[in-house]
């Protein structure tokens, strides 16, 4: 897409990246796509705010010119260090050798080791100011581990902009459109923001609101982040949303259940239908998801949000199905404790799956009462009980939420 204004004189020259299938090399946006937005200010000095991932440097070069000769930059801001803002360093180094890159003190070290960057870089303090002139002051606010221990945001006085890099984006490439009151697809960004959130941010609640808290001094028209839309008819929307997102590491999550399933030949699936039965019958929300299939980053954002987990899957080789313990594993990784969960699953002659969901459960600080292991196909008897076996997980979450 062409440059667009956002406010005189402040530009989103950012590009759409449809290419990349997994972001970090683990998450998947083949199908949704993610935007990288950079920005230019064009005062008196010009100022390069976020840059792109390294294969869209030929691209980027061209938005920008559109604003700015690239060669006679006179300042990059560096928010966050990670390379999906920084890939095209070293080859816009190479454009432009005169131009600043202003970063938070610690970027300063990583500039260094990633792309062997040591000349013309400042590191900026909390709060410092740089006057760009006609018009143009910008303001730099240090948000450590939002995402990364260097991340900043910049802020322009003036224009009432906050260019917030990671915090407040999302996945989902910009289709046509970059401002929340011009898309006509709602759900898809704010969906895709918690799929953001939860895969890349969420490890970092309490700096999530710090950061926030942080922000309450400023006057914000816009939010302005290097993922997704552009915040400008309700910014605080997306911060309230971040800021909702960020207590659920502390706070029960919403009352709803995950229902988490592997089968081997279709007798733990038959469960799953009676479970869910049973949570449906209760009035919960289940969302049911087979591991075998579903990767990791779309689970998540329902295990962070739902209170519930019902993990249904067989013994194999005497403990719990692999693609089980591969997804509650992430589930570890990314710390989604403190949910009420309960375990079903078909096993041959031994059993052993109980084992391994109870040292997961506990290692997760989840609330469990039900563990329930049966041989082989489940009768029509073992279905109404597993109906039963939903409809109380079902009253306990309700319970918890009381
Ligand atoms: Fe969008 Fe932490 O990178």
């Amino acid at each position: 897409m062409p440059a667009i204004e956002v406010k005189p004189g402040v530009f989103w020259i950012g590009v759409n990246d449809r290419t990349t299938d997994l972001f970090e090399g683990i998450w998947p946006i083949s199908r949704e796509g993610v935007s990288y937005n950079a920005y230019v200010i064009n005062g008196e000095k010009k100022a390069l705010i976020d840059l792109a991932k390294d294969f869209k440097a030929d691209e980027l070069l061209s938005q920008i010119a559109q604003i700015a000769d690239p060669a006679h930059l006179d300042y990059i801001i560096i928010n966050h260090m990670e390379p999906d803002h920084t890939g095209v360093l070293r080859t816009l180094r190479r454009v432009a050798p005169q131009a600043e890159i202003l970063a938070a003190k610690k970027a300063l070290d990583m500039l260094a080791h990633y792309y062997h960057i040591t000349e013309g870089v400042r590191a900026v303090a909390d709060r410092e100011i740089l006057s760009l002139g006609g018009g143009h002051t910008l303001q730099f606010h240090m948000t450590p581990f939002v995402h990364w221990p260097e991340t900043m945001m910049t802020y322009d006085v003036e224009s009432r902009i906050l260019f917030s890099c990671d915090a407040f984006g999302g996945y989902g490439s910009l289709q046509g459109a970059i401002f929340d009151d011009q898309c006509n697809r709602p759900d898809f960004y704010e969906q895709e923001a918690l799929r953001y959130y939860v895969n890349i941010v969420s490890l970092f609640p309490k700096p999530v609101l710090r950061a926030i808290d942080k922000l309450q001094g400023l006057d914000i028209d816009i939010i302005a982040p290097s993922h997704g839309l552009i915040w400008r008819e309700r910014p605080e929307h997306i911060v309230n949303l971040y800021a909702k997102w960020a207590s659920y590491a502390e706070e029960p999550a919403d009352p709803g259940v995950t229902l988490l399933y592997g089968t081997m030949y279709g007798l733990t699936e038959l469960m799953v239908e009676a479970v869910a039965e049973g949570v449906a019958s209760a009035g919960l929300p289940v969302e049911i998801f087979d591991v075998r299939h579903t990767h990791a980053s779309y689970v998540l954002p329902y295990l962070y949000t739902r209170r519930g987990v019902l993990v249904g899957a067989p013994t194999y080789e005497g403990g719990l199905f692999p693609p089980m313990m591969d997804m509650l594993h992430m589930a570890e990784h990314k710390r989604i404790q403190n949910r009420r969960a309960a375990y079903f699953g078909s096993y041959g002659w031994s059993g052993g799956a109980r084992r391994d969901f109870t040292a997961i459960a506990e290692a997760l600080k989840w609330t469990f009462d039900d563990v329930w292991e049966f041989k082989g196909a489940p009768s029509p008897q073992l279905l109404r009980e597993g109906v039963s076996f939903g409809r109380r997980f079902a009253g306990a979450v309700l319970a918890d939420r009381a």
